[in-house]
């Protein structure tokens, strides 16, 4: 069996569960369509729904839809417009197409013809703000059990799932590479951007999420993504947190740079070594929330080590001051979505774990388990707004922090595939080892 057709009989068990456990007789996963701009008849980029694109890899087939009912084969509905404004996407001849039931319709309406009174008892799963979908007689609209049900048990993902994921760190480690080289030939944000989706070929809307591409101070701002069009008269340092896509499947990369020897080039060294210690503490069992307070005390030691706050790791966690320096949480699940489903599911009845107050931006609660991917996302920053609460301490060596502000901060993001035993495959740094 080839790891497409293992990996749709796995989606079409977690359906037959999710289908059963909720009462539902089927679903009908619709794949979206494009909204357009107020006032407007510009489209913005159509995202397809991470549910149609679990069964197979079509990411740019808007009003095409997924009808399965557990034990027939699924039908998939495939939207071709017969339309002389418009290409069609290209449909190359695959895999999944053997697994399916095609059925090419030119018009929404036909889905619905086609159900018939099947319509009545099927679970909508989908965006629904545009006529017809909107008024399909459909007996549920995107309910929440079947969601949770279904989101819970995608946290494992299969081998097709981990191939593509691996492909998609390819594609990103390399355009990463190219940014880097812009930056050390002195490009602006934007022209490293440009050289980013040049490498691999990108639209702009085929990333998978706003790239961060921030020189000196902008690093420190944590979802950068204005870029200046002129490089600065010094470029100090350089943050890329930018991603690729693979037959849906997303990479998520952060790197840091500095042209310059010394300081700020041994807190990149020493970030990147805390993110690499805490890479081996990642085994089934072990609570991701573990983690993240694992890398904060490591990011306490940085601290420390570096003269910028006084005192013990302990210390230095305890008096909350990591939470002013590394504000985010340690990383989430990644999949079909870049912050995949499903972090704070406990169960696949819906139950959720709290939001923990301490580090309440903390995206994955869960239990480490092997087949599980994440992505470790360590960071050192100067942020104001958050040293403010802070600003009467005197364990915070205000002029050392003044050292760093020019530089923005460091952050080191992989994704990690979990195996057995802590025998766990790093896509993002054996993408970035494969290209030499
Ligand atoms: N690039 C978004 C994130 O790292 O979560
Ligand atoms: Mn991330
Ligand atoms: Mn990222």
């Amino acid at each position: 069996m080839s790891s497409y057709s293992d990996h749709i009989a796995t989606v079409q068990a977690r359906f037959d569960a999710a289908l059963e456990a909720t009462g539902f007789d089927s679903v009908l996963v619709y794949a979206g369509q494009p909204r357009v701009a107020f006032l407007d008849d510009n489209p913005a980029p159509y995202k397809v729904n991470p549910l149609f694109k679990y069964w197979l890899p079509v990411t740019q087939s808007p009003k095409s839809a997924v009808f399965y009912q557990p034990g027939q084969k699924p039908v998939v509905f495939l939207f071709q417009a017969r339309d002389f404004w418009h290409a069609q996407a290209e449909i190359p001849t695959e895999e999944w197409q053997q697994h399916v039931e095609l059925i090419v319709v030119d018009d929404v309406d036909k889905i619905a013809k086609h159900l018939g009174d099947k319509l009545h008892t099927t679970a909508f799963i989908g965006e629904d703000f545009a006529e017809p979908v909107a008024s399909w007689p459909v007996q549920s609209r995107n309910p929440q059990p079947l969601l949770d049900h279904l989101h819970y048990h995608r946290a494992i993902k299969t081998t097709w799932e981990i191939e593509n994921l691996r492909y998609a760190n390819e594609l990103a480690t390399k355009a990463h590479n190219a940014a880097r080289d812009a930056f050390f030939a002195g490009a602006s944000e934007l022209e490293i951007h440009h050289a980013y989706l040049a490498a691999i070929n990108f639209r702009e809307c085929e990333v998978p999420y706003n790239s961060i591409v921030a020189l000196n101070e902008h690093g420190a701002i944590l979802h950068y993504d204005i870029y200046d069009h002129k490089a600065p008269a010094e470029a100090r340092s350089f943050l890329i947190d930018a991603g690729a896509t693979y037959r849906g499947y997303c990479a998520d990369i952060t790197r840091t740079y500095t042209k310059q020897k010394g300081f700020f080039a041994d807190l990149i060294e020493a970030v990147d070594a805390a993110q690499q210690d805490l890479l081996r503490e990642i085994k089934p069992g072990v609570e991701y929330y573990q983690l993240h307070v694992s890398q904060h005390l490591k990011i306490a030691q940085v601290l420390s080590d570096f003269g910028f706050v006084k005192g013990t790791a302990e210390e230095i966690y305890d008096k909350g001051y990591t939470s002013a320096f590394f504000p985010h949480g340690l990383g989430h699940f990644i999949g079909l979505q870049v912050h995949d489903v499903g972090g704070h599911l406990r169960n696949d009845r819906g139950d959720s774990y709290p939001r923990d107050e301490r580090h309440p931006f903390l995206r994955l609660l869960r239990p480490i388990e092997e087949g599980q991917v994440f992505t470790i996302e360590p960071g050192l920053y100067v942020v104001d707004q958050l040293l403010e609460d802070h600003a009467d301490s005197r364990d915070i060596n205000w002029d050392r922090v003044a050292e760093l502000r020019p530089y923005g901060g460091v952050r080191i993001e992989d994704s990690i595939v979990v195996g057995a035993n802590g025998n766990n495959e790093n896509l993002t740094r054996d993408a970035f080892a494969k290209l030499g």
